[in-house]
């Protein structure tokens, strides 16, 4: 298939480009290099070396024996989006490309209001382009878990069956996102929902949980393949997190009780997962959504299994409890549904521990990189607006273990 990825210079975008590659279908896509330039910005670097995109299409001619058609732009040029569209006439469009980051867009004015724009108006462009030049193609719109929040009760796959007043509908579930970047997502996946109503679009919106991973078999050992890998407070995802902080003996971060419940899930999974929906596409005018994850975890029990990993890779591995900078939940009731992709062939990397145990194995090399930033370990973003540094509030992690 033909299959157009925006944002794929991005931590999933570059894994994504190889994995379908790898698999025969003919890759094209766009980045504008922001997530490099958010990170510097931030004062760190990502623990795998990141090389420039010249290196980058070069290892992969020479990996894949073909090239992957890129063209640096901006999606909010739309101008842009529309004629790189129109010349290739995608079969199916991967949207990656957003502002990823909750504290980011939690730090100001500027930065909730630049979240916004990247990330709604570039989606309504993309929607805009398919509408005007390729109607017929597949929207794999990433979305994420975070759009429905915390609820009391069981997490659909989108929508639900309501009975109100004695009569009874199917309707979106509701969303109780915890973040401006978390509710862009939300206003992305409105949109969507109206575009396949009445344009006769077709999406699959992917509420995806937090991916975890340093690499897919498709990369071999090449440096230039690998895939980038963050770890300060915006960019840096939990497990990703906590593996860069054991490679250097410094303490697990834990915000709060870590009872947060959340859907993880590996690089390798999520590879699978969208290159199932891609290959599973929906009718003309279907919007459908995915809920994506492997398993549920709390981030302590997450803290526990890094240190096992530590441990049978011989590292010193301690967790401490940060004061929370977040606003949000510490232990909470948390069962969504992930039915759709394991009807569709989805099987789960269950080994989350041997998965931690290669993510170290591949950052030992990068231990000094680390160890050069390790002064941003600690977040220091409040969702109050202020910025302070979080100090430990509890020594051992033991006494909060459920
Ligand atoms: N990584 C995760 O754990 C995770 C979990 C759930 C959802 N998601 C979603 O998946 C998508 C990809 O995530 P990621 O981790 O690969 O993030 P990423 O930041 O590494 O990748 C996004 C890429 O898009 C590019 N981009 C952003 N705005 C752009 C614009 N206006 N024009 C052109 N390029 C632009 C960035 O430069 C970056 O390379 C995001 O939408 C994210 O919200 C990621």
């Amino acid at each position: 298939m033909k299959v157009f990825i925006a944002g794929i210079d991005g931590y999933l975008g570059w894994s994504l480009a190889q994995y379908l590659t790898a698999r025969g279908h003919e890759v094209a896509g766009t980045d504008k290099f922001l997530r490099r330039a958010w990170v510097e910005e931030l004062g760190s670097v990502s623990a795998l070396p990141v090389f420039s995109i010249e290196e980058r299409l070069t290892a992969f001619r020479a990996r894949f024996g073909k090239s992957l058609i890129f063209r640096e732009g901006d999606l909010l040029d739309y101008e842009f989006v529309r004629g790189f569209l129109e010349e290739f006439q995608p079969e199916a469009i991967v949207h990656l490309a957003e502002m990823p980051s909750a504290p980011y867009s939690m730090i100001d004015q500027v930065h909730a209001a630049f979240t916004h724009s990247n990330n709604v108006i570039g989606s309504l462009n993309i929607l805009w382009a398919m509408r005007e030049v390729c109607p017929d193609a597949h929207l794999v719109k990433l979305g994420t878990m975070g759009e429905y929040g915390t609820p009391n009760v069981d997490i659909p796959e989108g929508f639900f069956e309501l009975e109100y007043r004695g009569r009874k509908d199917r309707l979106p579930f509701p969303r109780q996102p915890g973040s401006f970047y978390h509710l862009t997502k939300v206003h992305d996946t409105h949109n969507t929902i109206f575009a396949c109503r009445v344009w006769g679009l077709r999406s699959t919106d992917i509420m995806q949980g937090v991916v975890f991973g340093t690499r897919i078999d498709e990369m071999g050992d090449d440096p230039h393949l690998s895939t980038r890998l963050d770890f300060d407070q915006c960019f840096g995802t939990a497990i990703n997190r906590f593996c860069c902080q054991a490679v250097i003996g410094h303490p697990l971060t834990l915000y709060g009780r870590g009872g947060q419940t959340r859907g993880f899930l590996p690089l390798r999974d999520s590879m699978q997962c969208l290159t199932l929906a891609i290959e599973n596409p929906p009718k003309p005018g279907e919007y459908r959504v995915f809920n994506q994850f492997e398993e549920c975890y709390t981030i302590e029990e997450l803290a526990f299994k890094v240190k096992e990993a530590g441990d049978r890779a011989g590292l010193s591995v301690d967790i401490l409890h940060y004061d929370n900078p977040r606003k949000e939940l510490e232990a909470h009731y948390y069962h969504p549904d992930r039915q759709n992709l394991i009807d569709l062939g989805y099987k789960p990397t269950h080994d989350v521990v041997a998965e931690m145990q290669i993510m170290l194995r591949d950052l030992i090399p990068h231990q000094a990189r680390i160890m050069h930033k390790r002064e941003i370990l600690v977040p220091d973003i409040r969702w109050d607006g202020t910025r302070r540094r979080s100090l430990v509030i509890q020594q051992t992690a033991e006494t909060f273990k459920p």
